[in-house]
C-alpha cells in the first residue's frame, strides 16, 4: 500500500489567516498531498481561484462543504483526512459532515460552541473508527516536547505552581480606534455570532490550558477568572486563577490589549525539585533550573539532550525553526496515525492534540465565562 495520504481543506483561502500556515506545514511531510477543497463559502470566485493557485482539480474544488464531504467518501481516490480552517461557529457543522462519511479531522481550535457538541464529535469519531486531531500547535514545537519529557522524567520534581501568559495587542485599536484604519486580523473573532462566547480567552487563552496540560500533565479541577471587554460584546482581557487536579495553582493571563505585546505565550513551570521557562517568541530555547543550582539554557537537537523530544527538530541547532515546524510536527504525527489507521494499527500512543483536548478547551472557556459573569466565583470544570 502507497504511504501517501490524501488530504483537503474547507476554509483557507488565499487571503485567509491560518489556512496557508496548514497548508505549508502539511508540506514538510512529503507523505500528504492536498486534492480537494472548498476554501471560501461567501465567495465561489475566491474558492476557484484558491483551487487553481494550488493546482487542484477544478471538479475536486467544491462550492460547500457538504457537497466535498459527500462526493470525496464516494471516490475511490477520496481524502483520507480533511483540515478544517474555518471561523469557530463552523467548525462542529463541518466536523461532523465529514465523520459522518468516513473521513478522518483535524481541526483548528476552539473546537466547538457547547461542550455538548465537543462531546458529541468524540462520540461520532469513536463510533466509526476516526481519528480526530485539534489544532493546539504550540504543542508541535520540539521544546515543548522536551520539556515534557522532562516533568515525566522527575527533572523538576513534583509541579506545585504554573505562571502563564499570552499577551497580543492588535485589539487596541478596540479602545481607541483609529479612523479609517483596517484592523490587522479577521475581525470575526469579535462577533459573538461568528466566535462564541469568547473572544480572547477562546482564541489565545485555550493554548494556555492546553499546552501547560500537554507539559506537565496536570488537568485543571476548577477556576476562577475576571475578564475586561473594555465595551466590547466579548472578552479582551481575562486574568485567570486555576486549581490542578494534584492540588497545585496556576495563574494564566491572555489579553488582546497588551501594548507592546505581539505573541508572546509565556510559560513558567515550578517543581518541587527545579524550574522550567520558555517563550514561544524564542521557542528553540527552554531555560531549565534545577533546584539549588545555576539555570540552564537548553536548546534542540544538541548532544547534552537525550530526549526523544529532540529528535523533532528539522533543522540543525542553530538555525531557527519556528511556527510551521510546530505546526509540520503535529501534523507529521497525525499523517502518521492515519497510514498506521489504513493498516489496522493501534494508534493510542501516537502524539497528537486530540478531540479530548478540544473538549477541555471549550470547558476552559465556558468556565472562564461563568465565573467571570458570577464575580469571580469558583467554577468545576
Ligand atoms: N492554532 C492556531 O495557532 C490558530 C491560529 C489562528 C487561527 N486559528 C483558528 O483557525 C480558525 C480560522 O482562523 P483564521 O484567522 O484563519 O480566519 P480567517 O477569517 O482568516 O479565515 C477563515 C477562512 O474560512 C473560510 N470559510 C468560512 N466559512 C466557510 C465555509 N462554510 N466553507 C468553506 N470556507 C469557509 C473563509 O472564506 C476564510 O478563507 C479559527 O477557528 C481560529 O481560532 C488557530
Amino acid at each position: 500500500m502507497a504511504a501517501i495520504v490524501r488530504y483537503g481543506m474547507v476554509g483557507g483561502d488565499s487571503g485567509a489567516f491560518i489556512g496557508t500556515v496548514h497548508r505549508r506545514a502539511i508540506r514538510f511531510d512529503e507523505r500528504a498531498h492536498l486534492v480537494a477543497g472548498s476554501f471560501s463559502a461567501s465567495s465561489q470566485q475566491k474558492n476557484k481561484d484558491t483551487g487553481a493557485l494550488l493546482g487542484l482539480d477544478p471538479k475536486r474544488v467544491y462550492s460547500s462543504y457538504e457537497e466535498m464531504a459527500r462526493e470525496e467518501a464516494r471516490r475511490e481516490d477520496g481524502i483520507d483526512f480533511v483540515s478544517i480552517v474555518t471561523p469557530n461557529v463552523t467548525h462542529f457543522d463541518i466536523a461532523k459532515a465529514f465523520l459522518s462519511e468516513g473521513i478522518h479531522v483535524m481541526c483548528e481550535k476552539p473546537l466547538s460552541f457547547t461542550v455538548e457538541q465537543a462531546e458529541e464529535l468524540k462520540a461520532l469519531s469513536e463510533q466509526k473508527g476516526l481519528l480526530f486531531g485539534v489544532n493546539y500547535s504550540y504543542t508541535g514545537y520540539v521544546l515543548a516536547k522536551v520539556m515534557r519529557e522532562m516533568v515525566r522524567d522527575g527533572k523538576i520534581g513534583k509541579v506545585i505552581n504554573v505562571n502563564a501568559e499570552y499577551p497580543q495587542e492588535w485589539l487596541l485599536d478596540d479602545l481607541h480606534p483609529v479612523p479609517g484604519q483596517e484592523l490587522k486580523l479577521s475581525v470575526w473573532r469579535k462577533d459573538p455570532e461568528v466566535a462564541g462566547i469568547s473572544n480572547c480567552v477562546g482564541d489565545i487563552g485555550t493554548h494556555i490550558e492546553n499546552f501547560v496540560h500537554y507539559v506537565t500533565g496536570l488537568n485543571i479541577k476548577r477556576l476562577l477568572a475576571v475578564t475586561n471587554h473594555f465595551g466590547q460584546p466579548l472578552d479582551l482581557n481575562a486574568n485567570i486563577l486555576v486549581e490542578y487536579d494534584n492540588g497545585a495553582n496556576g495563574a494564566y493571563w491572555c489579553s488582546q490589549v497588551a501594548a507592546g505585546t505581539l505573541n508572546g505565550l509565556a510559560v513558567r513551570i515550578y517543581g518541587d525539585q527545579g524550574s522550567l521557562e520558555w517563550q514561544q517568541e524564542n521557542p528553540d530555547f527552554v531555560r531549565y533550573t534545577p533546584r539549588g543550582e545555576a539555570p540552564r539554557l537548553l536548546t534542540r537537537g544538541n548532544g547534552y539532550l537525550k530526549e526523544k523530544a529532540a529528535a523533532y527538530s528539522q533543522l540543525p541547532t542553530g538555525h531557527p525553526e519556528g511556527l510551521h515546524v510546530a505546526f509540520a510536527n503535529l501534523y507529521k504525527n497525525f499523517i502518521t496515525a492515519v497510514l498506521m489507521n489504513k493498516r489496522g494499527e493501534d494508534t493510542t500512543s501516537i502524539d497528537f492534540p486530540r478531540v479530548e483536548d478540544g473538549i477541555n478547551g471549550v470547558k476552559f472557556v465556558h468556565a472562564v465565562v461563568k465565573s467571570a459573569a458570577n464575580d469571580a466565583c469558583w467554577v468545576e470544570l
